[in-house]
């Protein structure tokens, strides 16, 4: 049992309360599934945690809460380089970052990313990962307070993908290098302009579609531009390989303790404001993960 210091919001969190996830948890349901907080008891046969113990996790629901019991395997011991607040909306971002980044697209240092809605929870992590693994990052996102936050999360450039003509805007950042990889949360309107703008050899990351439309891409593309489009799906990875989750924690951890990843900034709120937060989170107006404390 952990008493909740503070848990991460998702969009996810709210397309699963309005029933609209893949995933449809029985009824009756209580949202949230990242948080940090300390052990407040440990269940018989149970070691390797103690009362008053910093941790992180996942649980499968309730972590929007002051208590929440998860099985000790889904706990990790809290690093002091943590604070409460990063670290409850660090877990699905940053083990989806480098699933996406590393091992699906095969990220190399060097290379040029475009990460779409880079203001986001799933954005700013795959900005700050980038960074961490050396390469050259260009944020794009729908305002200037937002360009600013993915600046703020290590993005060497943002460019403004709410003009019509953005495509420009970003051909003359990637005229020197090439684009080699897009990271895309976002979807819609904003996914072919990007997908066109790869260099050959290029691989499109499908990471979900927070603009609420799935973009449908001529097969065409990916012949005339030698490149790959290749699905992201951390949740689906780690349900099907359980053991998926701790190498990427203990790498983001290790990253994390030398200095090498520093986390994005994150937005906190009241617990009890978690209504008004999800739907914050829904219509786009929030700024970096979004995280309830207690
Ligand atoms: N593949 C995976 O393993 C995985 C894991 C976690 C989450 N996801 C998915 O990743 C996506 C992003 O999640 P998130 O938690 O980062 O969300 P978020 O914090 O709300 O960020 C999403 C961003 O999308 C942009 N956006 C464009 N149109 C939007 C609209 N109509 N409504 C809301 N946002 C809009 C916004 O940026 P601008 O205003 O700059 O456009 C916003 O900052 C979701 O689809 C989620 O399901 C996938």
């Amino acid at each position: 049992m952990v008493d909740v210091a503070a848990a991460g919001v998702g969009f996810v969190d709210g397309l699963m309360v309005q029933g609209l996830y893949q995933v449809k948890p029985p009824l009756p349901y209580f949202p949230g599934s990242e948080f940090a907080g300390r052990v407040a008891r440990v269940g018989t046969g149970v070691s390797g945690f103690e009362p008053g113990q910093r941790v992180m996790g996942l649980a499968s629901s309730g972590a929007f809460a002051d208590q929440v019991r998860v099985r000790a395997a889904a706990l990790n011991p809290l690093p002091t380089d943590l604070d409460d607040l990063t670290a409850a909306g660090f877990f699905i971002n940053y083990a989806t970052a480098l699933y996406g980044l590393r091992d699906c697209g095969h990220l190399e240092a060097g290379e040029t990313l475009l990460v779409l809605g880079a203001a986001g929870g799933v954005g700013s992590a795959a900005v700050a990962v980038a960074k961490a693994m050396d390469a050259r990052v260009i944020a794009a996102a729908s305002s200037k307070v937002k360009r600013e936050a993915a600046l703020a999360a290590g993005a060497d450039v943002a460019v403004d993908y709410s003009q019509e003509n953005w495509r420009e805007a970003l051909k003359a950042e990637i005229k020197e290098t090439g684009l080699q990889m897009v990271y895309d949360p976002v979807g819609g309107s904003l996914a072919e302009p990007a997908l066109r703008s790869l260099s050959p050899g290029g691989r499109f990351l499908v990471v979900g579609f927070a603009s609420g439309t799935i973009p449908r891409i001529g097969l065409n593309l990916t012949l005339l531009k030698r490149c790959a489009i290749v699905g992201v799906d951390w949740g689906g990875a780690s349900r099907a390989d359980p053991a998926l989750n701790g190498p990427l924690m203990t790498t983001l951890l290790q990253w994390v303790s030398n200095g090498r990843l520093s986390p994005a900034p994150v937005s906190a709120r009241p617990m009890n404001e978690v209504g008004a937060a999800l739907s914050d989170q829904l219509s786009g107006r929030t700024i970096g993960k979004l995280v309830l404390c207690n």
